[in-house]
């Protein structure tokens, strides 16, 4: 066995985080892990994986669920299009495969959702097959391992790292090596002052050597973020407010949401205009009612909401009066859970 693979191996056999999906022998539960744990951390999915796995139990039920309890339980995780994926996925295995996730590669990848990296880690972890992956934890352990100059998100630095840990799989104890790797990069290759006295691979880690620990993985150089300015009419009548529904497809898809539009000022006559422009809606705004401000991937956002009247409404099926106590049935974003929080507090 390769040397890094016996190092990581004993130092997980002591140091391994005990994770409820450990504990889950099936490969449904190892699924819904790696899907949740995609661009979040574990503490935050922990909650998250719990419920999930009560409320839909298996793959069959999953599939059998409404969109709308399903983006209720993703609430607050983000990147809302992994829930409707393994939505999706769900019932592609209920109808092609028994409800049973098939274990060939191949076949994981066809499912919505599963790329590369996710169909290596339920293949190694829930098949126990020999194979390797790469997310940002390992990324960064094998470039500092092996002093990876080329940059790790482009085509030839990705190569050379999947390379680089498909060469030290350990035959037999896949699943243990990616998870290993995992918890190192999670508890102790930090990005920032890694904990390098406390590293089963220290002795062997050629940037550590160099100094360049913290210079490693090399990455290309980000754009800058943009930052947008929204405004959003929040428009009651006999304690129901207006609400629309997001189309199922892009950020934030099939969540609801105040009615909103992008602005340059943040004014009643903005307001009155973007909402017109946006929805071929009326309102006349009554008074500034709460300022939200997150961050997404690709751009930063102030939203700016205003108590308004309705002047006049198009027909939209999209659009639906919500009475303040059903507010909490409706799967939004963070933004807007956040101005609901406000009205109905
Ligand atoms: N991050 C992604 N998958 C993980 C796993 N199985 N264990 C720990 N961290 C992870």
């Amino acid at each position: 066995m390769p040397e890094l693979s016996q190092r990581i191996l004993a130092w997980y056999q002591e140091n391994a985080r005990v994770l409820p999906w450990r504990g889950h022998p099936d490969s449904y539960a190892v699924w819904v892990s790696e899907i949740m744990l995609q661009q979040t951390r574990v503490e935050t999915v922990i909650p998250y994986f719990e419920r999930w796995m009560r409320q839909f139990p298996s793959i069959t039920a999953l599939a059998e669920a409404p969109e709308q309890a399903i983006l209720s339980a993703w609430e607050g995780l983000g990147y809302y299009s992994r829930a409707r994926n393994l939505h999706k996925a769900a019932s592609v295995v209920a109808a092609e495969f028994g409800g049973q996730l098939p274990q060939e590669i191949s076949l994981l990848r066809k499912l919505p959702g599963i790329g590369r990296y996710t169909a290596a880690a339920i293949a190694s972890i829930a098949f126990n097959q020999d194979v390797a992956t790469i997310d940002g934890n390992l990324r960064r352990v094998f470039a500092r391992v092996f002093d990876v100059s080329l940059p790790a998100d482009m085509p030839e630095g990705e190569k050379m790292l999947w390379d680089l840990a498909e060469k030290h799989v350990p035959a037999g104890r896949a699943g243990d090596y990616n998870q290993a790797l995992m918890d190192l990069g999670a508890a102790i290759c930090l990005p920032r002052n890694p904990l390098c006295l406390l590293c089963p691979l220290s002795e062997m880690c050629q940037a550590r050597a160099l100094g360049l620990q913290e210079q490693r993985p090399v990455l290309k150089p980000k754009a800058a973020v943009p930052h947008k300015l929204k405004l959003a009419a929040v428009i009651v009548r006999d304690e129901t407010v207006l609400l629309i529904q997001r189309p199922a497809k892009g950020l934030l898809g099939g969540l609801w949401e105040f009615p909103s539009a992008e602005a340059s000022a943040d004014s009643a006559e903005a307001l009155v205009a973007v909402i017109e422009t946006e929805y071929r809606l009326k309102v006349s705004p009554v008074a500034p009612l709460t300022e939200v401000r997150h961050a997404y991937t690709h751009f930063t956002l102030t939203e700016s909401a205003w108590r308004c009247d309705l002047v006049e409404k198009t027909e939209n099926e999209s659009f639906q009066w919500i009475a303040f106590a059903e507010l909490g049935n409706f799967p939004m974003g963070k933004v807007d859970r956040q101005i609901a929080r406000v009205i109905s507090s």
